[in-house]
């Protein structure tokens, strides 16, 4: 795969938060932190992206990425092209690549992709144009970066440290794209102590997540933590989504109040949406006072303004390099 940083250290394509190093991570952070506005404040109008043409491409279903990434590119001045693919030309039979190049064609420089299958994002960067960049918005079950960058500034906006804190993730995390990317950017930027909870079937297999503890007691996984981060249960990528039975997982598995008093007292809970609220997490924790929920994804809009003006920063260098 091509290099996600040009010779200069700068943004080409974020596909991965593997192998990106704690400044470059740190470097959006900030970035975002300087977009943020929060709901009530006039949305942060920039002309970053004046000229720059983003195509979102979503071959599965997203309501809050594909929004933010949208009005991410707009509020910095981009023309945005919200492709409708479920219903379009792949369904007509015609390649992926087939509809990158037309949008190559009508000078597109950055390209928004989802997808169900693994390899999509790497492929395409081997095959767009050098001057055209490539955002992952989630690959199969292996990875979401914006996800994990969210995730992370949502963090350090209450905690403040990565080092020494506590992070349980709760949930399907074998299917989790959002576990993987979030937990990559936790150990990138120093957290050590991160625990995966899930029944054993839910679990990623042994050599994922070298570094984590793994438990199959929700009961003993959030104790202590310092950040509870529940997922949804992903019935689409399962085999056998039968074997699971809302009641007995929100029994077994679901975080309520009582539970959530085992965590630290000022734990945050987070989860990256959509919930499924009486099977993952009750609706008085998702909407009470320690939920963070709402802010993930007010900072989802701020990572993605970051992430394209890095990226439309290097491209402008690239083209006219002084
Ligand atoms: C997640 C996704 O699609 O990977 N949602 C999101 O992007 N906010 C998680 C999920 O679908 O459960």
């Amino acid at each position: 795969m091509r290099s996600q940083q040009d010779s200069a250290g700068g943004l080409r394509h974020l596909i991965t938060l593997g192998g990106l190093a704690r400044d470059a991570l740190t470097a959006i952070l900030d970035r975002a932190e300087a977009y943020r506005r929060f709901p009530g404040q006039p949305a942060y109008e920039g002309r970053e992206l004046a000229g720059v043409t983003v195509a979102n491409l979503f071959y599965e279903p997203s309501t809050r990425t594909r929004a933010s990434f949208d009005l991410a590119a707009r509020r910095l001045g981009a023309h945005v092209l919200n492709m409708d693919l479920q219903s379009s030309s792949r369904a007509k039979g015609e390649t992926m690549l087939d509809t990158i190049y037309t949008l190559e064609a009508m000078n597109t420089d950055i390209f928004v992709i989802r997808d169900s299958e693994a390899g999509l994002p790497e492929f395409l960067i081997d095959h767009v144009d050098p001057h055209v960049s490539v955002i992952s918005a989630g690959e199969a079950h292996l990875s979401h970066p914006t996800q994990g960058l969210l995730d992370v500034l949502t963090i350090r906006a209450h905690k403040r440290r990565f080092a020494g804190l506590k992070v349980a993730i709760v949930g399907d995390i074998k299917h989790s794209r959002v576990a993987r990317s979030t937990s990559q950017a936790l150990a990138t930027l120093g957290t050590t102590d991160l625990r995966l909870v899930a029944p054993e079937a839910l679990l990623p297999a042994e050599n994922e997540f070298r570094a984590a503890q793994r438990f199959t007691r929700i009961e003993d996984g959030i104790a202590g933590a310092d950040v509870v981060m529940m997922l949804r249960i992903q019935k689409e990528r399962m085999v056998q989504s039968a074997s699971l039975d809302d009641a007995a997982y929100f029994r077994e598995f679901g975080l309520t109040a009582a539970r959530l008093r085992l965590a630290a007292p000022s734990a945050l809970v987070m989860h990256p949406g959509p919930m499924n609220r009486g099977v993952e997490i009750s609706s008085d924790v998702a909407d009470g006072p320690r939920s963070v929920i709402r802010e993930q994804v007010n900072n989802g809009v701020a990572v993605r303004m970051a992430v394209l003006a890095a990226i439309a920063a290097t491209l402008t260098r690239q083209r006219h390099p002084l």
